[in-house]
């Protein structure tokens, strides 16, 4: 059983592999990529705690090359320390757990008007009509993005996403950069208006955090602004459809949910373990390792399989279980240590309030199976049309 997360059957259902891999090759060569994959929990673990040794630099600006609006920023994703604290301790001023839980009534009004929507629609999307649509208008919010401005912010994340999903033809490239004008000459002014009247969202906060008499540029507060629409828009919308997908193939499990919302934090955690929204990340070795037994060279490309971590059964008792009673407290979906993810917070009030209203203002609902579609994707996992028929 070859593992390659390229092939479309590894991506449809990637979890046999892991197996095979956690028992037989915990670090295993992938030949076609030239990469290393770990993948037992401890490994995965070690990894992202030791940055030292395992660099994220460089990897993701070198993937979307020009696609990137403000390339002579890196994103703090693909920095080490201690450029990468520098940034994380500015950026962190904007993403305090107040200027979070200040939004939950604005996260559940959006939520509301757009099931409100869905519900009554004869052909129910549950991707295209909430869980794609409602992340963006979250982060347009938290921004500070005019809500005129709405629907060309969420033509920017389409853009942008489309073109650093998959190998982009030149057309698209076209569009792209063109969308990353667009997008730079807004929040350049947008930066501005904050710097002459601060109001209360991200982007002032952004433009005023400070550290050490350090701020950031206006380019460096584009691309932070352009990390947050990438890393929370998909990662959060496949978190919501892969839990309605999950609920509906375990029947009592929903409808304990359905009975019980205090449920719901717990269901979320077991969620992000059982179906990770990203199954890998990226790092690259500084110096040769040893990782169960094996040594791994300096300079080498190692995919970080947290999507098998949080499979592994010495970690997780019958770990392919979907069980919303376990404890998936230690699961690693939001990665670890230096890179853990700055919106994980977010992400669970999004999907909690996402949920709690799903329950709250829809009837039962049942899936048409046949037409399910999943994306296609090295790193996420997750569906692209989840069509929903409501009961009467
Ligand atoms: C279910 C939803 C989400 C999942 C599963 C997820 C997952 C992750 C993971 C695995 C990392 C670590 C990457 C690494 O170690 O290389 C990460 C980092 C990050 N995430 Fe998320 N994320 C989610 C939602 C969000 C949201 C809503 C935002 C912002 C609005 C966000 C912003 C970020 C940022 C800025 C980083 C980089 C942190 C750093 O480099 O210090 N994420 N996320």
């Amino acid at each position: 059983m070859d593992y390659n997360p390229v092939l479309p059957e590894v991506q449809a259902n990637p979890y046999p592999y892991y197996t095979a891999l956690r028992r037989d090759n915990p670090v295993a060569w992938v030949e076609p990529l030239q990469c290393w994959a770990i993948s037992r929990y401890d490994d995965v673990d070690f990894a992202l705690r030791n940055p030292q040794i395992f660099s994220s630099a460089n990897w993701l600006g070198q993937s979307i090359g020009d696609l990137n609006p403000a390339p002579e920023v890196p994103w703090m994703i693909e920095t080490d320390p201690p450029d990468h604290s520098r940034l994380r301790k500015l950026v962190s001023k904007g993403f305090t757990p107040r200027m979070v839980s200040r939004l939950e009534q604005r996260i559940r009004a959006i939520a509301s008007e757009l099931l409100a929507a869905a519900r009554t629609r004869p052909d129910t999307d549950f991707v295209r009509d909430f869980s794609g649509a409602f992340p963006v208008i979250v982060i347009a919010e938290m921004l500070g993005v005019e809500p005129a401005r709405r629907i060309d912010f969420k033509r920017w994340s389409d853009n942008i996403v489309r073109g650093t999903g998959r190998p982009a033809s030149e057309a698209e490239r076209a569009e792209v950069r063109a969308t990353n004008a667009e997008m730079r000459a807004y929040f350049h002014q947008a930066i501005a208006d904050r710097r002459k009247a601060p109001r209360e969202d991200l982007l002032t906060a952004l433009v005023q955090a400070e550290e050490e008499r350090q701020t950031l540029t206006a380019d460096e507060v584009l691309a932070m602004a352009m990390l947050v629409l990438l890393a929370g828009n998909e990662t959060t919308m496949n978190l919501l459809s892969n839990t309605v997908l999950a609920l509906l193939a375990h029947p009592a499990q929903m409808a304990r949910v359905r009975g019980d919302r205090a449920l719901i934090p717990k269901l979320i955690e077991e969620m992000l373990r059982y179906d990770s929204p990203v199954q890998i990340v990226f790092r690259r070795t500084t110096q040769a390792v040893e990782l169960s037994g094996k040594v791994v060279p300096a300079n080498g490309v190692v995919f970080i399989l947290i999507g098998s971590a949080n499979r592994d059964e010495r970690k997780f008792p019958d770990p392919d279980r979907f069980d919303i009673d376990r404890d998936a407290s230690e699961h690693l979906a939001f990665g670890f240590g230096t890179h853990f993810c700055l919106g994980a917070q977010l992400a669970r009030l999004e999907a909690k309030v996402g949920l709690e209203e799903l329950f709250a203002a829809c009837p039962p609902f049942a899936v048409d199976q046949q037409r399910v579609q999943r994306i296609s994707s090295v790193l996420l996992r997750g569906i692209k049309h989840l069509p929903l028929k409501f009961a009467a």
